[in-house]
């Protein structure tokens, strides 16, 4: 199972990607969840401590290890063949969570052809993780599926693109269904997050009809989860109920069940 997540910053990205690997990992499965926001923050919701996560050297800032993989005797050359499946077994960081990490480091505008090391790296690890292990992997986007090129894209199951009620937020989630839609992903649902009222429940589910792009889950504002953001104290999981509906949503994904679902009903 390949999933990705994406959606404007702040609406829940990390919260849902982190949450959802950690529920695969508790449940047997091995894990390897993918960081690649610019401004990295999965480790935390992985367990690691503020010290340990600031510790992790992004693969695309790994200057030595860029070098290693695609330098050549000749300046401005590089190589484009190289294996990467050594850099998961020597950078995937293990975590409390159970799930591995992996931190890509800020690459930007990936899908626009740009061929520098650094990118290039990235490109193939994240093809490599999407394409060819085995592992549950799980991807923390920004708001855009650059990271998805050609050949990557349509092996991802499941795009998951957060929204809260926020106009801002469904608009750029809008636009990134639509380049979703576009490119081969097999798989585009909305998510809902942050919702504090029936009220934001119902425009989300206007939105979905609206659009026709399935809802499965609306996930509330819970201020357990809001306080782990200030305070860094554990949620307590049992009485949370965002992460109830994440691992609801968790069922859904594992047993394939989301394919039958057009929008969330009632
Ligand atoms: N369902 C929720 N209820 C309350 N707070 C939430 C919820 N989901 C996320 N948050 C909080 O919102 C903030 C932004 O979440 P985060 O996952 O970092 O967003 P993103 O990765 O999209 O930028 C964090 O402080 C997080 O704790
Ligand atoms: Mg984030």
């Amino acid at each position: 199972m390949k999933i990705a997540v994406s959606g404007k910053g702040g609406t829940g990205k990390t919260f849902l990607a982190g949450t959802l690997a950690a529920h695969f990992a508790a449940g047997g499965h091995p894990v390897i969840a993918i960081d690649a926001d610019p401004s990295p923050n999965l480790a935390v919701t992985l367990g690691l401590s503020l010290e340990e996560a600031g510790k992790i050297l992004p693969v695309a800032e790994n200057g030595e290890l860029i070098r290693l993989k695609t330098g050549t005797d000749y300046s401005g050359v590089f190589r484009l063949t190289f294996t990467v499946d050594d850099i998961i077994e020597n950078y995937a960081v293990p975590t409390p969570s159970g799930a591995h990490l992996m931190v890509m480091g800020t690459v930007r505008s990936l899908g626009s052809g740009c061929a520098c090391p650094a990118h290039s790296v990235v490109k193939a690890l994240l093809r490599h993780l999407i394409v060819d292990r085995n592992e549950i992997v799980i991807l923390d986007m920004d708001a855009g599926i650059e990271h998805l090129g050609r050949g990557t894209a349509e092996h991802v199951d499941t795009l998951l693109v957060v929204s809260d009620a926020n106009r801002k937020s469904l608009e750029v989630a809008k636009t990134i269904c639509h380049m979703a839609q576009d490119s081969s992903i097999r798989q585009v649902v909305l998510i809902g997050n942050r919702l504090s009222s029936p009220a934001q429940e119902q425009v989300l589910k206007v939105f979905a009809e609206k659009t026709k792009i399935p809802l499965p889950a609306l996930i509330p504002f819970d201020q357990g989860v809001f306080d782990n953001g200030i305070s860094g104290d554990p949620v307590d999981e049992k009485r949370s109920p965002a992460m109830r509906e994440v691992r609801n949503l968790a069922t859904l994904l594992e047993s394939g069940q989301l394919k039958k679902t057009d929008a969330l009903v009632n």
